[in-house]
């Protein structure tokens, strides 16, 4: 169950009285741009969410935050498209993002967005003790100006060709090729998005994060706290480093952004930069969560350092691989800079789900887009998505989603293998029991190993999700329900009742506990299906408000008729719903 590509986990250790720890599951703010589509939600935003969920089980403070990226060109530019307001189209996709985040089950203590006042507010405090710290100067530098458009053109108002990797429509902030940040003035043959002129250069000054001076911090830091990171995240970073840090510009030319906190006329028409005011989200949105509480200290207890500089718990940022510079190098330095505050623990930053033109099982063929988010909740269940995206996680190299895949991993794996042993126990449950868990005989050496396998499976799962190998924790808790199908293959309860009805009624017991685990053990993965099941045990509540361990259930329960838990996707349905989704030969564009 483990991917060599990925560190070492250290072998499980059955659960001592384990101490509660403060767990900041941070993570990445969406640009409110337009939807987000399932490669988001692989890479960034399904993972958080079964981080956090395992770890309240296990009896951890989780804060759990983030909220719709609403600054920057990515919004301006799309705003201009339609020719209506960036304000209106940021909270217009912010209400899409957020409805679509809660349909897949995400679990955030806080969903906010980055135009809330207290975003504002500790933005502008951010910046203003960087300044008083040193860690920010102001220099003049040139920048790409519309002769035309009479006007500055930041990061994604201008295109052109990519100077590492000679892409001919890289942005001004990035490169979609190569994956390198950019500046609009390094492009080669740069257009306007506003005009499609040829920009000039012109000089304006800006505030500029002093990188030079914190990079030896940084560079100490990362060695002795990296060891546990992903190493493609390690090595992105240690080349940056290698490299030699540049002072970036944090300021820009724009009327959309947080206001600079200084009273100098000079400033009226800047804007501090979306990726300083964004990364600083992690911090308002837990202040803004600690203030809705009534408790305004609160958000402190997963973020100060106490007075030997130690951090109060863990902080995990859930990142895709395009965000790595600004995660695990940038933000990391404005907390040195600003001080006091708790440093990432780990930026577990995923690979790309991608997707090219497939064919199904049946003849047709289907065209190369992930789909959006709305779209896929209305076609399938929440679970089938969340099992697909982490049983086939990019964790560690880009990975290609296939919807043969899909429907071979939904319909053998979730169906097959899983729904499928809970169904058939549940179902004879019934007929044949009357609905009442039996009371064991006793145990033999098939029944015992069957349990003992429960109790492996918390500890291995558990050391597998601490270490955030959730595709490898998905894999373990899987094939503990394939070991039940085994179990109850050899067992065979619906023959032994006829002859031995104490042997059938023990395998029964026994392979009930095994369900009973299992509906705590998916619950971080597959939240929804794990509380139907909860309730089919006869459990009332919240299946997530149980501790991470196994459960018992007892004998003379008497368990209403149990609900169907997945569905299986035949070829001409999966074809339908497709049809619906994605006509062959039409594409659409993919909002950024
Ligand atoms: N909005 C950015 C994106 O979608 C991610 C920002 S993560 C943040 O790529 F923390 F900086 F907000
Ligand atoms: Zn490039």
């Amino acid at each position: 169950m483990t991917d060599p590509a990925l560190p070492a986990v250290d072998p499980p250790t059955p659960s001592p009285a384990r101490q509660p720890q403060h767990v900041l599951v941070a993570v990445a703010w969406p640009y409110a741009s337009g939807p987000r589509h399932l490669g988001h939600a692989a890479g960034a935003y399904v993972p958080p969410d079964i981080f956090a969920r395992y770890h309240r089980m296990a009896g951890d403070k989780v804060l759990m935050v983030s909220g719709s990226d609403m600054h920057g060109t990515p919004i301006t530019v799309a705003a201009d498209k339609r020719g209506i307001p960036a304000r209106e189209l940021a909270e217009e996709n912010h209400r899409g993002i957020a409805a679509s985040f809660e349909g897949l089950g995400l679990s955030y203590d806080l969903y906010t967005t980055t135009l809330t006042p207290t975003h504002y507010r500790v933005t502008q405090e951010f910046f203003t003790r960087l300044l008083e710290r040193g860690y920010l100067f102001e220099a003049t530098e040139e920048a790409m100006y519309d002769p035309e458009a009479e006007r500055f053109l930041p990061d994604r108002y201008v295109e052109g060709t990519c100077p590492h990797c000679g892409y001919g429509d890289a942005r001004g902030d990035q490169c979609d090729n190569c994956g390198r940040t950019l500046d609009p003035i390094d492009l080669i043959d740069p257009r306007s998005k506003l005009s499609g002129a040829t920009p000039t250069a012109r000089e304006t000054t800006h505030f500029f994060l002093d990188l030079p001076k914190l990079q030896p911090a940084l560079e100490g830091w990362v060695t002795s706290a990296s060891g546990h990171w992903r190493p493609a995240v390690a090595g992105f970073v240690r080349g940056w480093l290698n490299e030699g840090l540049r002072a970036r510009a944090i300021t820009r030319d724009l009327d959309w952004g947080v206001p600079i906190p200084l009273p100098d006329p000079r400033y009226e028409s800047k804007r501090i930069y979306v990726w300083f005011d964004a990364v600083i989200g992690y911090l308002s949105a837990s202040v803004e969560w600690a203030e809705r509480r009534g408790e305004p200290e609160a958000w402190k207890a997963w973020w100060e350092l106490d007075e030997a500089g130690n951090p109060p718990g863990r902080a995990y940022y859930f990142i895709g691989k395009d965000n790595v510079p600004f995660h695990a190098i940038i933000w990391p330095a404005m907390l040195m800079g600003y001080g006091g505050l708790a440093l990432p623990y780990d930026v577990p930053a995923n690979e790309f789900l991608t997707i090219d033109g497939q064919k199904l099982s049946s003849s047709r063929t289907y065209t190369a887009r992930l789909p959006f988010l709305p779209e896929a909740l209305e076609l399938f269940d929440a679970d089938a998505l969340r099992f697909f995206l982490t049983i086939n996680a990019p964790e560690s190299r880009d990975t290609d989603f296939s919807w043969d895949e899909f429907q071979r991993r939904n319909n053998d794996e979730l169906v097959g293998t899983y729904g499928n042993a809970v169904h058939r126990l549940l179902s004879f449950l019934q007929s044949r029991f009357g609905g009442v868990v039996p009371e064991p005989g006793e145990l033999g050496d098939s029944d015992r190993a069957m349990l003992a396998r429960i109790d492996e499976t918390f500890a291995e799962a558990a050391a597998l999700i601490e270490a955030v190998r959730l595709r490898d924790g998905l894999r373990t808790v899987m094939a503990l329900a394939g070991a039940l199908n085994r179990y109850l293959d050899e067992a065979a309860p619906w023959k032994s009742i006829k002859t031995e009805p104490a042997r059938a009624a023990t395998s029964l017991w026994t392979a009930l506990q095994v369900v009973s685990a299992l509906r705590v053990l998916t619950a971080p993965f597959l939240p929804f299906s794990a509380a139907t099941l909860h309730g089919s045990l006869g459990d009332e509540g919240d299946v997530h408000a149980l501790p991470w361990a196994p459960r018992a259930l007892p004998a003379g329960r008497a368990l209403p008729k149990p609900a169907p838990l997945f569905r299986k996707l035949d070829d001409d349905e999966l074809a339908g719903l497709l049809e619906r989704l994605n006509p062959v030969g039409v594409e659409s564009e993919e909002p950024t």
